[in-house]
């Protein structure tokens, strides 16, 4: 399979690209800097840009584009930034897919769709949550309109947080769990959804090699933690105590609404189609995730 992927400079772009390749898949890439390799084209998804022949022969497209969410306070013009970044480059794909008539098209989306699930267990078939990310996953989602509508097999990826040994949500804890400065944030009730890197990638190549797969797709493991578990895990291993609580409202002076968003509340997903599509997990349980990471 011919597969051009668009946000390939990153964390989970950077492994497919090997992963595919490593398949015996070729991957072409569209980066927003001049092109500088064979396998490079080039595009400008503020004004639509691409370059003339970058659909060629391809037969799926991948967008795993968006500025980095965890990234300090948020601002309208942060909000604007991580909008924009998704949004705009979402539009311009899904509307050369169409144009091209490339049959598949695979989306980056967050698990934020399903918005502060509390305990409750969530699958593809539940409905949007409420919030800032929850209201972005939903936009993205349908930015990818016009190329289902004109005969695309669209997958909606909705992904939990990645772990991986470097980048990702272990990058920040990683260092202060080791200082011994781990610890839960909030109530550390909140559902923790997680998937490792080898799974999410392993997961986007499955559906990409799986015709009866569209739709939405949660890229989550089977077994959400709660925030007071995953701490206690990542403890574990890194061989540290995290005895701490992180009080809400000082992570709420800090990040604004990004605290509530993304660490005080959380959604418990879990894996419908995966599931019964039949996607086997090398990482089921997170202690097993974490050590792979670490
Ligand atoms: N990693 C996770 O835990 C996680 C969880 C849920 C959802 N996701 C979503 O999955 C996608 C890929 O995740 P990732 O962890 O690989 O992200 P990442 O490492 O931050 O990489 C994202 C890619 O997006 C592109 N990008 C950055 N700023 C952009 C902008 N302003 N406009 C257009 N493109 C921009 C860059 O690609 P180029 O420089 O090559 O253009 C970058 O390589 C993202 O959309 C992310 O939100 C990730």
């Amino acid at each position: 399979m011919r597969v051009l992927v668009a946000g390939s400079s990153g964390l989970l772009g950077t492994t497919l690209r090997s992963h595919l390749t490593g398949s015996g898949h070729v991957v072409t890439r569209l980066v927003r800097a001049r092109p500088s390799a064979a396998d490079e084209r080039g595009w400008d998804p503020p004004s639509g840009r691409i370059d003339t022949g970058a659909f060629d022969g391809v037969d799926a497209v991948v967008n795993l584009c968006g500025a980095p969410l965890a990234s300090g306070r948020w601002n309208q013009a942060r909000k604007q930034v991580l909008t924009d970044s998704r949004i705009e480059p979402t539009e311009v794909l899904a509307e050369a897919v169409a144009e091209h008539r490339v049959p598949i098209l695979v989306n980056a989306s967050g698990i934020n769709y399903y918005g502060d699930t509390g305990g409750r267990r969530v699958d593809e078939s539940a409905p949007r949550g409420e919030g800032f990310l929850a209201r972005l996953c939903g936009e993205w989602e349908e930015a990818t309109e016009p190329a289902r509508r004109a005969g695309a097999r669209v997958v909606l990826l909705r992904t939990a947080p990645v772990l991986a040994g470097r980048g990702g949500v272990l990058a920040p804890l990683v260092p202060l769990f080791r200082l011994g400065l781990g610890g839960r944030l909030g109530d550390g009730r909140q559902s923790m959804p997680w998937i490792s890197l080898a799974d999410a990638v392993a997961a986007i190549a499955f559906v990409l090699e799986h015709d009866e797969i569209a739709g939405p797709v949660n890229l989550t493991a089977p077994s959400p933690a709660t925030n007071a578990e995953f701490t206690a895990a990542l403890g574990r291993a890194l061989h540290r105590p995290a005895p701490w609580r992180v009080p809400g409202f000082a992570l709420r002076t800090a990040l604004g609404d990004a605290a509530d968003e993304m660490l005080l509340t959380g959604t418990r997903a879990v894996p419908g189609v995966l599931t019964d599509a039949g996607f086997r997990y090398t990482h089921r349980d997170l202690d097993g995730a974490l050590a792979a990471a670490l």
